[in-house]
């Protein structure tokens, strides 16, 4: 039983993160006119309404895109992201008014290009249906209420050769750590070059260090790692920080980061804000 809502997180530093490095890649992978495939393994509804009672319930936007969009002046690898934000609002009458967030599904429709193909899936039933309302029509993408881990692994190699898997699994289930691991493993087998980018919660460090070290373990090559946090994990509150692994990452992410994260993390998390960057395994 799924019980996950992404609508209560919209836009929060976790989805700050995720797609600002998201909205980096699909635009690196913009560079060459050849088409790609983008797979969004956990895709949720794709748009979000901040003033809907779910977002009201927390406001977690407001220390992950509300001071982004607040402030005055960004470092440069994150106008991009914000360009995105400004496009979304759009569709409300008016991209300065920061009403609408976009989810990662909406993200690849908007960057991806007519040659592209994209495939979404999203396993409950009522964020499916809306998600397939909100991108119905669009006849580069494919919907599917199914398992995304296995959906990714049946779906590589494609046949574009070229492409990015956006794994993002809410990690109610404790063996989603795991399957990570093994979707990563398998995707690879098929397809080498592929570009990977997997988001985790830091709940629990050592969940995290032992994800990881199995990343490490299965012989893949070329992984950084990225995190910002609100605060350090030290405080036993909730999720205080959050990843993203990149297996193959376009070779202009490190720099971005590098000019992103400090940014982002005084600006969402003040006094308190970390961040961190690893290479976990060289090229
Ligand atoms: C963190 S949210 C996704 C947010 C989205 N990727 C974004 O960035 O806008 C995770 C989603 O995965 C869905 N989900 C959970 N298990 C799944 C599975 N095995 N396959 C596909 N979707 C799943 C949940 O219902 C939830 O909507």
């Amino acid at each position: 039983m799924l019980s996950y809502l992404h609508s209560y997180h919209a836009g929060n530093f976790a989805d700050v993160l995720k797609h600002a490095s998201l909205t980096h890649t699909l635009h690196y992978l913009n560079q060459k006119p050849a088409p790609y495939f983008y797979m969004d393994t956990h895709s949720g509804p794709g748009l979000y309404t901040l003033a809907a009672e779910e977002s009201q319930k927390n406001c977690e936007y407001k220390n992950g895109i509300e001071p982004l969009w607040q402030a005055r002046s960004l470092p440069d690898p994150l106008h991009a992201y914000r360009e995105v934000i400004k496009s979304c609002n759009a569709l409300e009458g008016d991209p300065s008014q920061l009403s609408l967030y976009p989810g990662s599904p909406w993200i690849g429709s908007y960057l991806c290009r007519e040659q592209d193909r994209i495939t979404l899936c999203e396993l409950h039933p009522r964020e499916s249906q809306t998600l397939i309302k909100n991108f119905k029509g669009d006849r580069r993408i494919k919907m599917f209420s199914k398992d995304g881990f296995q959906t990714a692994i049946a779906a590589m190699p494609p046949k574009e050769r070229r492409g990015l898997v956006l794994i993002d699994p809410p990690y109610e289930i404790k063996s989603d750590y795991d399957r990570v691991v093994e979707v990563l493993k398998a995707c690879h087998k098929r397809f080498a070059t592929g570009t990977y980018a997997v988001w985790y919660p830091v709940v629990n460090r050592h969940t995290i260090d032992r994800m990881l070290a199995d990343i490490k373990a299965t012989g893949i090559r070329n992984i950084q790692v990225f995190e910002l946090g609100l605060e350090t994990d030290t405080s036993g509150r909730g999720m205080t920080s959050s990843g993203m692994i990149f297996i193959n990452p376009p070779w202009t992410l490190w720099k971005a980061m590098e000019e992103s994260l400090p940014f982002l993390a005084k600006q969402l998390g003040g006094k308190k804000g970390v961040y961190k960057m690893t290479q976990l395994v060289a090229e």
